[in-house]
C-alpha cells in the first residue's frame, strides 16, 4: 500500500498525465512512414568545429571557400602553421601551402593544394611531424616597393598570381622549375625564352598537340625573360617609341608575367611568326581563344579590356592560370584582374 505523501504524489503525476495527453495536437497517422526530423546542421556535426577531422579529398586553390578549405587549414595547423580557420583560400592560405611546398623536394609548388601537396601533408600528419612555417617561404611583415613604386608581390611562385602594373615580381626572383617545353620554335638556338616553368610547360605540351591534331600550325615565340632582360627589353622600347607608347606594350621590369615562367607568347606562320594582332584572325589565333582554357591558359590582354589590364590586346599572350581558373576566367570573357578581385 502507498504511504500517504507517496499517494499525493502520485495523484498528481496521474493528473499531469492526464492533461498533457487531452491538450495534445492531432498526431500523425500513426502508420505513417514519415523520416524522422533531423536538424538541418546537426551541432554535433565534427566537421563543423574548429577541431582538424579529416584532410580534404578534392584539389583547393585560391578563392575556393567553405569547410573543406577550412579542414585544410586546420591539417597545416596540425604541422606548425598557424591560419586563422576562415574557411577561405585567401593569401595567407596560399602563402602556407607554398611555403609547405618550398620546403619539400620533387614537388610543384604553385601554391595550389593538388593531389602530390595533400599526399605530403597526410604523411606529415600521420608522423606527427612538424615543420617551420615560414622557413620556404617568409612572411613579409612590410610590404616592398619597385624604384617606380609598385608594390612587389610577397608570393612570386602563386600560380594565380597577379603580376600587373600594380604588382610586381621581385627583382632577383628566378623560377627554379624552369625547363624548355617540347613544342615548335621559329628558331633553332636554346635560348632561355624557350622556357617556362614545368607545370605550364608540360601544359604547352598538351595544347600543341590538340593544335596538331587539328592540323594547325602554332609555335612557341617567347616565354621566360630574366628581369634584366626585360629591363633591355623595355629601355629599347622606350627608346624608339617613348615610355607612355612603350608601356602599353612592353612591360617595366618586375612588371612583366614572362619573368614568372607562366608565359609564352605564341604565333604562326600565317603572320610570319610575329607577335601582332592580326594572329588573332587567323586559325590558330581563333583555335586558341576556343581551346586554351582547357590546357589552363588564358589570353591575358583580351580585346575591350584595355582599360583595366592596361596593355594593347595581345592575342598571342598566353598566360597559365590552371584549367580551373582558366575555364572560369575564358567562359565569363573576363581578365585576371577581374577574377581574382571580384569579392575582395
Ligand atoms: N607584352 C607584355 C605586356 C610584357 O611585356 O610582359
Ligand atoms: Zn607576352
Amino acid at each position: 500500500m502507498f504511504k500517504k505523501p507517496m499517494l499525493i504524489l502520485f495523484q498528481i503525476v496521474m493528473i499531469a498525465f492526464i492533461t498533457a495527453a487531452c491538450n495534445t495536437p492531432e498526431q500523425p497517422n500513426s502508420n505513417s512512414k514519415e523520416p524522422e526530423e533531423k536538424p538541418a546542421h546537426s551541432e554535433s556535426n565534427p566537421t563543423d568545429t574548429d577541431e582538424f577531422s579529416e584532410i580534404p579529398d578534392e584539389s583547393l586553390q585560391k578563392k575556393d571557400s567553405g569547410e573543406e578549405v577550412k579542414q585544410l587549414q586546420l591539417a597545416l595547423n596540425e604541422i606548425g602553421y598557424e591560419l586563422n580557420p576562415t574557411g577561405e583560400y585567401d593569401e595567407t592560405t596560399t602563402w602556407a601551402i607554398t611555403d609547405f611546398q618550398l620546403q619539400h623536394d620533387n614537388i610543384l609548388v604553385s601554391g595550389i593544394y593538388d593531389e602530390e601537396t595533400k599526399q605530403l601533408l597526410e604523411e606529415l600528419i600521420k608522423n606527427n611531424d612538424i615543420i617551420k612555417a615560414g622557413d620556404g617561404l617568409p612572411q613579409k611583415a612590410e610590404p616592398a616597393f619597385t624604384n617606380s613604386g609598385t608594390e612587389i608581390i610577397a608570393n612570386p611562385y602563386d600560380q594565380l598570381g597577379l603580376i600587373n602594373k600594380e604588382h610586381a615580381l621581385p627583382d632577383d626572383y628566378i623560377p627554379e622549375d624552369l625547363v624548355i617545353p617540347d613544342v615548335p620554335f621559329p628558331f633553332a638556338e636554346d635560348l632561355p625564352k624557350k622556357q617556362m616553368r614545368k607545370a605550364a610547360a608540360t601544359a604547352l605540351e598538351e595544347l600543341f598537340e590538340a593544335s596538331e591534331e587539328s592540323e594547325l600550325e602554332l609555335y612557341a615565340q617567347s616565354g621566360y625573360r630574366s628581369y634584366e632582360r626585360q629591363d633591355a627589353i623595355f629601355a629599347a622600347n622606350v627608346d624608339a617609341h617613348g615610355e607612355e607608347a612603350a608601356n602599353n606594350f612592353s612591360a617595366r621590369p618586375g612588371e612583366s608575367e614572362h619573368q614568372s615562367g607562366l608565359t609564352m607568347d605564341v604565333t604562326s606562320p600565317g603572320v610570319n611568326f610575329d607577335l601582332v594582332i592580326e594572329f588573332g584572325e587567323t586559325k590558330e589565333g581563333q583555335w586558341i581563344k576556343e581551346n586554351a582554357a582547357d590546357y589552363g591558359f588564358i589570353i591575358r590582354y583580351p580585346e575591350g579590356k584595355e582599360d583595366i589590364t592596361v596593355y594593347q590586346y595581345e592575342p598571342w599572350h598566353l598566360r597559365y592560370v590552371g584549367v580551373k581558373a582558366a575555364q572560369e576566367i575564358m567562359s565569363q570573357g573576363i581578365t585576371l584582374e577581374e577574377y581574382l578581385e571580384a569579392n575582395e
